[in-house]
């Protein structure tokens, strides 16, 4: 990892417990970062930063003191710099929209829209120049749903996708380049549950035209070359990543 410098680079990965955000903690160690494992579920966090040598925060993404403290942890453990934030940790819900409550929908924005603004902005006062994010939205973001996840999610990533544009017009002055990825339907935990009715898993999968849902890994290579300074000339871009699904 040259383009950084003498030393190693530094990422911190919200939601680096689970699904996607495991999957880029453990690729960004191969590439030879130093990651930062931050989520809800400390004892998840461990785990993954065990396996890759790695620091383990919890951290609830929508709370602003949590995020602070995350933040400042994780650049004391770093020694000062940070190159790199990917920002997966967010909720799906999947209430038909006439049940759908208030609580609900805020709590979805709560973690989903305001954990990933609260993240890029505490990134934001941290990272030189060079510095890069890649947050995480959703096809469902670009589609209003239509596949698992309903209204307060669907709103709350095509929230993301416009606050992702909005960071990186705000923060290119200062040399950080924000991106975002949409995923498609990827076999994560968080498919557990819609997945278990057999005829939703084909329904979706056969909207791609790959036939077939994403693995983590295909994610996460994505956003570790989102946050690389091989993606130098990407800026406020959105990279869909959903074998084919939105050409339809
Ligand atoms: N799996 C999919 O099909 C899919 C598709 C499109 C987008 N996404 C998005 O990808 C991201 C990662 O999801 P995943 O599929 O890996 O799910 P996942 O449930 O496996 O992982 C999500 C992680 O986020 C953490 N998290 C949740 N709320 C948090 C909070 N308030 N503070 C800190 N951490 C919190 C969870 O503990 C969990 O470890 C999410 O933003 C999700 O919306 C997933």
């Amino acid at each position: 990892m040259e383009w950084f410098g003498e030393n190693p680079p530094t990422a911190i990965v919200t939601g680096g417990a689970s699904g996607i955000g495991r999957a880029v903690c453990e690729l960004l160690s191969q590439n030879g970062y130093r990651v930062a494992v931050a989520d809800r579920d400390k004892k998840g966090a461990d785990e993954v930063a065990h396996h890759i040598d790695g620091y383990a925060f919890e951290v609830d993404v929508a709370d602003e003191a949590s995020v602070i403290a995350l933040f400042d942890g994780a650049l004391q453990a770093f020694g000062g710099t940070l190159d790199a934030l990917a920002t997966p940790a967010g909720i799906a819900d999947t209430t038909p929209f006439m049940e759908l409550t208030v609580e609900t929908f805020r709590r979805v924005h709560d973690v989903n829209v305001v954990g990933t603004f609260l993240c890029i902005l505490e990134a934001a006062k941290r990272m030189r120049s060079g510095g890069r994010i890649c947050t995480v939205a959703s096809v469902a973001g670009k589609r209003g749903g239509g596949l698992s996840g309903t209204a307060a999610y669907a709103a709350s990533k095509g929230a993301v996708l416009a606050l992702s544009r909005s960071a990186a017009r705000a923060l290119a002055p200062q040399g950080i380049a924000v991106n975002c990825v949409a995923p498609g339907p990827t076999l994560t935990p968080m498919l557990d549950e819609p997945f278990k009715n057999a005829e939703q898993r084909t329904r979706v999968e056969a909207m791609t035209l790959l036939g077939r849902s994403g693995e983590p890994r295909e994610i996460a290579e994505a956003i570790a070359w989102l946050l690389s300074p091989r993606s130098s000339y990407v800026a406020g871009e959105t990279l869909t990543i959903d074998g084919g699904l939105m050409l339809d």
